[in-house]
């Protein structure tokens, strides 16, 4: 079973961001901690972060017929504005999971505001990088597997 893990803008700076939301975690260490979590729960994790709204869109498109697995997506700012992020993960047959290191329904008015948050099958926030587990693990028991 294979998911798509799919980070957006400024998730590659993270451990420049404030530590207070982000825990001073390294990109560099999010991705290493993934690919053994996949393991022990017998998937596979493929990691992407970009800056570039298209191209995420497009890894989006990628993961259009998946009949297996599923989507965890951290969009980062995007989250709250992008229409046309919300269009592409419209058409992701697959289970897709919102994952935020920060709670973003206790911070800033603006950031309250998920443009995908209805169309994932679980939200995480807040949890840090455990989210991203607990994302793989809700994948790998809600996900056909085909
Ligand atoms: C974030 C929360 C967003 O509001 C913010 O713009 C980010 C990171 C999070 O993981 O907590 O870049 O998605």
């Amino acid at each position: 079973m294979q998911i798509h893990v799919l980070n957006g803008v400024n998730l590659d700076v993270l451990d420049r961001r404030d530590p207070d939301f982000y825990g001073g975690v390294s990109p560099d260490e999010l991705e290493p901690r993934l690919h053994p979590w996949a393991r022990e729960l017998g998937c596979t994790a493929v990691c992407r972060q970009t800056n570039h709204e298209g191209e995420l869109i497009e890894w989006c498109h990628d993961a259009l017929d998946l009949r297996s697995g599923g989507v965890i997506i951290n969009p980062g700012a995007w989250t709250h504005y992008s229409y046309a992020l919300r269009d592409a993960v419209e058409l992701i047959k697959a289970p897709v999971v919102e994952v935020h290191l920060s709670n973003i329904d206790e911070r800033e008015d603006w950031r309250r505001q998920s443009v995908i948050g209805d169309l994932a099958a679980k939200r995480i926030l807040g949890k840090g990088p455990d989210g991203y587990r607990e994302a793989l693990q809700f994948l790998v028991e809600n996900s056909a597997d085909e």
